[in-house]
């Protein structure tokens, strides 16, 4: 298998196999695992779900589960917080299916090596409007230090850079403070509030749809937010 590496003076890089006989990636820039290895604490990296995922995904929505079920969106069809591993592995393997057809791009999101969270990016429509949504979670344990403002920003740098992607878009609750934070650290534009438009938490909630394109990213968002990470931490001394 042929695998293409990036690699720049910062650090951040990717490592994209290209299209190979098992007919795995039918889209550009897919399977892809992103690493930015020195600019907080521990390395943040993003890798392509896998099934052996299943265990781990499951342990963390169990014990995050009042963490995260204000934000999460309710389906009754395999509830977010079941023990059971079976459930998981059929969500696995359906974002594994949906990933090689194009249509979302699930990462695991990494700290120092351990699953701390996931980032995809969904409902990708290609065509005249190569547009996505990102939806994203951190394991509190891990929270307040800046992983998925860097998960996002090299998944984005990806998506618009290799992937192809112009448009892509957030929406969330206005009460999510924290989230709100993360897209406007990365200069998400708000385009206005969507009225009971996602079933979250047992009901239909109104989302702010937050969105970025290509242009607004170029040349590099995780050049920007590097930045943004450095100029804070020189701040405070
Ligand atoms: C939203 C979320 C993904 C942010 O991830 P993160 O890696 O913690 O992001 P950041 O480190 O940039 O922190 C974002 C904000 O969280 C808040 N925060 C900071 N430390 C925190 C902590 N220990 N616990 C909770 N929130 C904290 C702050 O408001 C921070 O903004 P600031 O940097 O301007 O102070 C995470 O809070 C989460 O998973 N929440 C539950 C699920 C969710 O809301 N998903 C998104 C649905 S739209």
């Amino acid at each position: 298998m042929t695998v293409l590496g990036r690699f720049s003076s910062s650090g951040w890089r990717a490592v994209v196999p290209a299209r190979h006989d098992g007919g795995v990636a039918y889209v550009r820039g897919w399977p892809a695992t992103l690493t930015e290895p020195s600019l907080l604490q521990a390395p943040v990296t993003l890798r392509p779900l896998a099934t052996r995922d299943a265990a781990a995904w499951r342990e963390a929505r169990v014990r995050n589960s009042e963490w995260l079920r204000p934000w999460e969106p309710t389906n009754p069809e395999t509830p977010l917080y079941q023990s059971s591993l079976g459930p998981y592995v059929s969500m696995v393997r359906t974002m594994r299916r949906e990933a090689r057809h194009g249509v979302t791009l699930p990462w695991v999101v990494t700290w120092d090596g351990r699953f701390a969270g996931q980032l995809t990016v969904g409902n990708i429509i290609w065509g005249s409007a190569r547009t996505g949504s990102v939806g994203y979670w951190i394991d509190r344990d891990y929270a307040g230090l800046g992983v998925i403002p860097t998960a996002l920003a090299m998944a984005l740098d990806h998506c618009f850079g290799v992937v192809g992607l112009h448009r892509v878009e957030a929406t969330i609750r206005p009460e999510n403070r924290a989230s709100r934070r993360v897209v406007e650290k990365l200069g998400f534009r708000d385009e206005g509030i969507r009225r009971r438009c996602l079933h979250v938490d047992g009901a239909w909630r109104d989302h702010i749809c937050y969105a970025i394109t290509a242009e607004d990213a170029a040349p590099s968002l995780m050049a920007r937010w590097r930045g943004t990470v450095r100029s804070a931490r020189s701040r405070i001394g």
